[in-house]
Order: C-alpha cells, then structure tokens, then sequence
C-alpha cells in the first residue's frame, strides 16, 4: 500500500520495472532540420549536438544505465569534406568540454567504433574520456563514431577466429562473440529510437539489437526533446517483449 504509492506527478512507464535501461538513439536528420531553415547542413549537426546534451542529461536523470546515440558511421565519409570535417570538430569541442564537466555531471563516456582513422586530437580526447570514465560509476553515454554493424562484426570474427585458429579460445559460441565487439560489458539496448522519418538501420547495432524494440517518429533529431523522449518511453512500456517464447 504505502509502500506502492506513487507521487502524482510520477508517468507511468516509470512505475514497475518499464523504463527501459539501455536506450539507443539514431540521431538523423540534422540536415533536413537545417535546409528548412535555409541554413546550412552543419547548423543542424551543432543543433544536433546541443539535443544530444540534453537528452543525455534527461536519460540520466530518469535513471536509466545507458544511452547510446549514432554520431557518425562507417558510411558517412561519403559526404563532402566540409560537412564530415564540420561533424569530427563538433566532436571535437563536444569532447574538450565533456571532460571538463564529466566528473561534476556524473556522466561516463565512451566511444564505439573504429577509432584509427580519426585525427589525432580526436583519439587523444577519447583516451582522455576513457581513462576518466574508467573513475567514474553510474550512467554511460556510447557515441558511436566511424561505427559500423557490419563493420564491427567482421572486425570481431577476425578477432575470435584468429583466437580459436592460436588455441586461445576453443569455439566460437554468441557469448563469446560478444565479447568481441565494441559494446563488450554493455547489455543489448532494450529500445532504438529514430527520429527523422526513415524507417531502417543504416547499419546501426545490428548484432545488439536482436531483440531491441524499435519506434520511429518523423520528428527530426534537432527538434526531439525530452516530451519526445516520453512518447517513445510510453510507448516501450505497453510492449510484450517475448524473445521468441509465449
Ligand atoms: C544525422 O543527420 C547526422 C549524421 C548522419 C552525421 P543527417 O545529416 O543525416 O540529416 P539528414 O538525414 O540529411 O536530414
Ligand atoms: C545514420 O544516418 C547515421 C547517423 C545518424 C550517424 P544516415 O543519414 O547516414 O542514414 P541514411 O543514409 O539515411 O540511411
Ligand atoms: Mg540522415
């Protein structure tokens, strides 16, 4: 009775066990939110940026694990040179000034992807995250950077293979796998959410997210905001989840 009683102002996907605890974000449609306003592609990802602040900020509080949102993919060196250098800078500042803050915010950090092809700054600024991180406990933010599905499982076969071809490991079984992967330690996203309208994957997560909910929303990702992040949450919590049982 009293034990169960809620505050008023609780929502209910925060009652019981329905907040999910690992969500998953594919930050998509920067440009589009920025061509509307005659602006140019790279004020939307800045925009971007400041929603991923704040979202963040938000999961935190609602107390979830993990939030891990898609920054930049394997395919996106597809795009002119401005606009990808314009995305690694913001990354940049994001970075410089995540480190500054993360011990007072209480927010780990940690990149997933193929870090080699990054500039110099940018890998020392993920060493310096990472070794703050390893500090800290609590909520982790994952952004993935240069991260790939496809990319991320072949890179991991290559690894276990070789692994099992040394007799270092004996067999290749799913637990193992995973461990082979860049999200190694972090459970599977329980939801993965994409703004924008595009209704795929684009090679996010594709090994974790077996069994992730999915919800779409066409609202583009500079203009997603915590009442949005509710919808989806709300949404989640009516979900059977059955892995294949009944
Ligand atoms: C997502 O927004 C950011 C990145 C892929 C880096 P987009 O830049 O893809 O925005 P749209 O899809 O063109 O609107
Ligand atoms: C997916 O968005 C990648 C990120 C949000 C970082 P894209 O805009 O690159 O995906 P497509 O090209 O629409 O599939
Ligand atoms: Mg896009």
């Amino acid at each position: 009775m009293a034990l169960f009683s809620k505050s008023k102002n609780e929502k209910a996907w925060q009652a019981g066990n329905s907040l999910p605890k690992h969500v998953a974000i594919i930050m998509d449609g920067n440009g589009r939110w920025a061509k509307k306003r005659g602006l140019p592609r790279t004020a939307g990802h800045s925009a971007g940026a400041e929603t991923f602040r704040k979202i963040a900020t938000y999961c935190k509080n609602l107390g979830m694990d993990y939030l891990t949102v898609y920054a930049f993919s394997t395919e996106n060196w597809k795009r002119p040179k401005e606009e990808v250098d314009a995305i690694m800078q913001l990354l940049e500042k994001y970075l410089v000034e995540a480190i500054e803050k993360m011990e007072r915010d209480g927010i780990r950090l940690k990149i997933l992807g193929d870090t080699e092809p990054l500039s110099d700054k940018l890998k020392a600024l993920i060493e310096r995250t990472d070794s703050i991180s390893h500090e800290l406990s609590g909520f982790q933010a994952n952004i993935c950077l240069n991260y790939g599905g496809r990319d991320e499982i072949i890179k991991a076969a290559r690894k276990y293979a070789r692994e099992v071809s040394e007799g270092r490991a004996n067999d290749i079984d799913e637990k193992g796998f995973a461990a082979y992967m860049y999200s190694d330690g972090i459970p599977d996203p329980d939801l993965i959410i994409r703004p924008s309208g595009e209704i795929r994957t684009s090679n996010f997560l594709l090994w974790q997210s077996a069994y992730s909910e999915f919800y779409f929303t066409d609202v583009l990702w500079p203009d997603f905001d915590e009442a949005e992040l509710d919808k989806a949450l709300e949404d989640y919590a009516k979900r059977s989840r059955r892995y294949g049982g009944v």
